[in-house]
């Protein structure tokens, strides 16, 4: 079991300050370009390119910048995390298939050291078994699943908190630093 607390995780976080719009980098995996098309049944009706522009939108009310990226591509997802590093406060993350085999996507989390909300349209514990093993629970911030696209509105939401926290926490150990030297 691999622990991680939002402590380390704020280090990188203590060089900004409240004023700078959080970053926020939302990756989704393969088939989810089909969003709207696939599997209504399973996944609804929005499309992919709304979910991105809600976000957008909330990230702007929220005062966080979102940026969204697809792709199908295994080592094209790890690339994009590994380039979030150092430029990205927090990163939604919805692996699709790869949530339950990729070993490459949890090595990558753990490289960037960014923390992660695992997303999912549908409630995966309500699908086949093979979906219920995900490798990068253990690494994850949290996890939100089940609300369909509302899920992606959710974990932005839950993102906000976690950097503020994390800020609010770094500024704390920044004071008593000053206070002791
Ligand atoms: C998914 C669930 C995965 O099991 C599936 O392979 C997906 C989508 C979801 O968002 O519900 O592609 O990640």
């Amino acid at each position: 079991m691999v622990k991680r607390t939002i402590g380390s995780q704020s280090e990188g976080l203590a060089k900004k300050t409240a004023s700078n719009p959080i970053a926020v980098l939302v990756v989704h995996g393969p088939n989810l370009n089909l969003l709207g098309e696939r599997e209504p049944e399973v996944y609804g009706h929005t499309r992919l390119a709304d979910i991105d522009k809600e976000l957008k939108q909330l990230g702007r009310e929220l005062e966080m910048k979102v940026e969204t990226f697809q792709s199908n591509s295994e080592g094209a997802i790890v690339d994009r995390i590994q380039n979030a590093r150092g430029k990205c406060d927090v990163l939604l993350l919805n692996p699709g298939a790869y949530t339950h085999t990729s070993v490459a996507i949890r090595d990558a989390i753990l490289a960037v050291d960014i923390p992660v909300i695992e997303v999912h349209l549908s409630n995966v514990y309500r699908r086949e078994a093979f979906r219920h093993h995900s490798t990068i629970a253990d690494v994850a911030h949290g996890r939100i699943m089940g609300f369909g696209a509302e899920s992606y509105t959710l974990a932005l939401r839950a993102a906000r908190t976690i950097v503020e926290t994390s800020r609010v926490e770094a500024s704390r150990v920044e004071t008593s630093r000053k206070q002791t030297d």
